[in-house]
């Protein structure tokens, strides 16, 4: 038998939470309810006029829902009847406060489909629902400092790995600043989504001005990126979509309308040989495999200094051999699975092809979309393709007297979201934090997990726009006249 989950998921009750009760289950199915203003349903196994989807979940294979793509003229009724939200600051605010009550009164349903969706293990669900209360609570007291406008209509873009946090927070932010939001969830999971919309529409923010168009990123989202009604772009998923975003404003949006993007990250960790090694070992795996390794923050490419690296390793390796895959509903479980089919197979194709190098992997559970820790052996940072969005750690060695250039290697990769040290040398803490280029540097613990209000989360360079979500500057950028974008 495995041990009780490395990532601890503290003492749940879960009585309200089974997802074989009829009742939760008809809770989440009421999602299919949320109506476009003035429109048929948008969201529905029967109705609607564009694609139909396949929800599955990822954990079984099992088909959970299906649910009705936005058509062009759905979008087109979200682009014509959007109107910014006309309340003063406090009301707003007093809304977006509504909302997370409701959120956290709607704790059992929303776990149950960010399980069910998302193939979220009980303390990732639990962080979520978390970050998503947060960011309504931090964003609507910021909200009530602006001294400027609204910009208009801003397009929300989301991705499916934090399908309520980042979905609840790129909305609260436009909301608090009294704009119109027309948000597109990731094509992966659209009820989670769904849920959040109707618990903030709840809550008393008009349907004007906040909108649910679900549908993938080719044609709805390029659709709500490419029209001129749309005064500005919130966008979080992989650098490549917001490239292509950027090039589609550059082409039909009014100059200066911003495009707000957290993208992706090939983030980086030092140990060198003064770390603790056990407590390296848990943060590298935490911040390696929690959440299958599909968080923009996970760490990519880990350092070890050449004199303690075997037996680190080793160390990491029998970690590794701890893991429990499998049921992420299962309290004992630390890793799920991936989103879907096509992740699966591309992160398994990426293994494979690295066979060689293969340090280590671990068993992973036949069904569903389950992909195997992985550890591979490289040179350095350089020798990364790609942000490999799965559980794939990769290793590599460095002299003490190379640590300056190990810096310079991970600077030179363009990407700036997170980086992680282990060291009890006071000044090394002091000049590889002032040397590193990133949003989010942690010594001496995982590199995951950033906290609203007190963490702001962001990166520079290939990893994102800035300011950073969750901190101080970011709701003014949703305004006609931001302030000026100082870092946090
Ligand atoms: P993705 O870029 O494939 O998709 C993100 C969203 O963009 C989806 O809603 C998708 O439908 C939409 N989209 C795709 N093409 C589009 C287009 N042409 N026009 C408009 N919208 C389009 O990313 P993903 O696979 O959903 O998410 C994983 C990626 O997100 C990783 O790269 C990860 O690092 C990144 N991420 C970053 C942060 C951060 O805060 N920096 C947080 C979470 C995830
Ligand atoms: N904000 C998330 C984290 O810090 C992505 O892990």
């Amino acid at each position: 038998a495995k041990p009780s989950a490395i990532f601890g998921a503290g003492r749940l009750n879960s009585q309200g939470y089974d997802l074989s009760d009829a009742a939760t289950l008809a809770r989440i199915y009421e999602v299919r309810e949320i109506e476009m203003p003035g429109a048929k349903p948008i969201l529905s196994d029967r109705l609607g006029t564009g694609t139909d989807r396949q929800i599955v979940n990822p954990a079984t294979g099992e088909g959970i829902a299906t649910v009705t793509d936005a058509d062009a003229d759905s979008v087109e009724r979200a682009l014509a009847g959007a109107a910014p939200w006309e309340a003063t600051a406090a009301e707003r605010a007093a809304i977006l406060r509504r909302a997370a009550d409701l959120y956290e009164d709607a704790l059992g349903p929303l776990f149950a489909a960010l399980h069910r969706e998302a193939g979220k293990t009980i303390p990732d669900a639990v962080g979520e629902l978390r970050e998503a209360v947060d960011f309504l609570r931090y964003y609507a007291n910021e909200g009530e400092k602006l001294t400027a406008g609204p910009r208009g209509v801003i397009a929300a873009i989301s991705p499916w790995n934090f399908p309520l946090a980042i979905f609840t927070g790129q909305i609260a932010a436009a909301l608090a600043a009294g704009n119109a939001v027309i948000a597109k969830p990731a094509e992966q999971t659209p009820l989670v989504a769904a849920m959040a919309v109707r618990l903030m529409h709840e809550a008393g923010v008009p349907r004007s001005a906040l909108q649910y168009v679900p549908g993938d990123g080719a044609t709805v989202g390029a659709t709500l990126t490419s029209d001129a009604r749309v005064d500005g772009v919130v966008f979080t998923g992989s650098t490549e979509t917001a490239r292509v975003i950027q090039g589609a404003m550059a082409e039909h949006l009014a100059p200066g309308a911003p495009l707000i993007a957290e993208t992706g990250g090939l983030n980086a960790m030092i140990v060198d040989s003064t770390a603790l090694p056990e407590q390296a070992v848990r943060d590298i795996v935490a911040s390696s495999f929690q959440s299958a390794g599909q968080r923009c923050s996970a760490l990519r490419c880990l350092y070890v200094q050449e004199d303690v690296a075997p037996t680190l390793i080793e160390m990491l390796k029998g970690a590794m051999d701890e893991l429990a895959l499998g049921d992420p509903w299962h309290l004992s479980t630390d890793v799920g699975p991936v989103i879907d089919a096509d992740a699966k197979a591309g992160i398994e194709a990426y293994v494979e092809a690295h066979t060689a190098r293969v340090l280590h992997r671990v068993a992973a559970p036949e069904t569903g979309t389950f992909v195997a820790p992985t550890l591979i052996e490289v040179g350095g940072i350089a020798d990364l393709e790609r942000e490999v969005f799965g559980p794939v750690l990769h290793v590599a060695t460095f002299r003490a007297e190379d640590i300056d250039r190990v810096i310079d290697d991970i600077n030179a990769r363009g990407f700036g979201l997170t980086f992680g040290l282990h060291t009890r040398i006071d000044g090394r803490v002091e000049n590889l934090s002032r040397r590193i280029r990133v949003g989010n540097a942690y010594v001496n613990r995982n590199q995951i997990g950033a906290i609203v209000g007190s963490q702001p989360f962001g990166g520079e360079g290939l990893s994102g726009t800035g300011p950073k979500a969750g901190g101080p500057n970011y709701v003014a950028r949703f305004t006609a006249s931001p302030t000026p974008m100082a870092d946090q």
